[in-house]
């Protein structure tokens, strides 16, 4: 355990060589009372997991990573992953100096491939929200070339792109952008991350199919809502709301 950069905060880091899933671990860890801002880390991860139940491929280089929250209410709940996405992008382009875009609802794309990308999960305790767990996971030092057929063509690493970035000094630089847009998500002032969120967007003033569960429409997209969900016009003139539980096909 080693604690990074307090603020208001205090972060705890436990690091491990190998865990299933970091937020299956964080999850444990929020059960059994672990306070907001303990972080899980571990070298590898033997069973991580993605979003819409994939499986999330995590050998030794990359930082998987996830971070215990407590927001206390579900109110606006749906804009933890819009925090979490531009704080990842702020710190990856800040400590690899690289362009970070990121796609619906925060896939970090670097060079039309996918670098990175967040499982947020949340526990509660019959309808009381307990914890909200953000994890984070990013090809770092892992060569893209040694991923899993059909996987290497689609992801990119920091080294991939000639960037030699040391795990924890990105997760440190992810903790402290985290920090003061989690204080403004706490207090309700919402509005600059939703408009930093739209600026690193591939997808606003798009058009493209979105996919839900029951539908498929043909829309454009303009902007993300105060709950944190993206707005989408459809060429009817009418503006649907999509949540991050559902998925796109672009
Ligand atoms: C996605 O599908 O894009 C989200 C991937 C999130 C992967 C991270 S790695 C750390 C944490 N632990 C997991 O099992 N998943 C997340």
């Amino acid at each position: 355990m080693r604690a990074i950069s307090p603020r208001h905060l205090e972060w705890t880091l436990h690091l491990f060589h190998e865990v299933g899933s970091t937020n299956h671990v964080a999850k444990e860890l929020a059960r059994k009372g672990a306070p907001e801002g303990t972080v899980v880390v571990s070298t590898r991860q033997s069973m991580g997991r993605g979003r819409l139940g994939r499986q999330w491929v995590s050998p030794r280089g990359g930082l998987w990573a996830s971070l215990l929250l407590r927001p206390g209410t579900v109110r606006n709940l749906g804009l933890i992953p819009i925090v979490a996405g531009v704080a990842v992008a702020k710190a990856v382009e800040e400590i690899a100096h690289v362009k970070v875009g990121l796609k619906w609802p925060n896939d970090l794309v670097v060079a039309n491939r996918k670098l990175g990308g967040i499982l947020v999960e949340s526990c509660y305790s019959g309808t009381q929200l307990e914890a909200t767990i953000v994890g984070i996971g990013i090809n770092v030092q892992n060569s893209s070339l040694s991923l899993p057929e059909g996987l290497s063509t689609k992801a990119i690493s920091l080294s991939d792109v000639g960037r030699d970035v040391s795990e924890l000094d990105l997760l440190q630089s992810i903790v402290e952008h985290i920090e003061p847009r989690y204080q403004l998500y706490r207090t309700g002032k919402t509005d600059s991350i939703r408009r930093e969120w739209q600026q690193l967007s591939m997808m606003i003033g798009k058009k493209f199919p979105v996919k839900t569960a029951s539908e498929i429409y043909e829309g454009l997209a303009t902007g993300i809502d105060a709950d944190g969900a993206l707005l989408v016009k459809l060429s009817t003139g009418s503006t649907v709301r999509i949540l991050s539980s559902e998925s796109f096909d672009i």
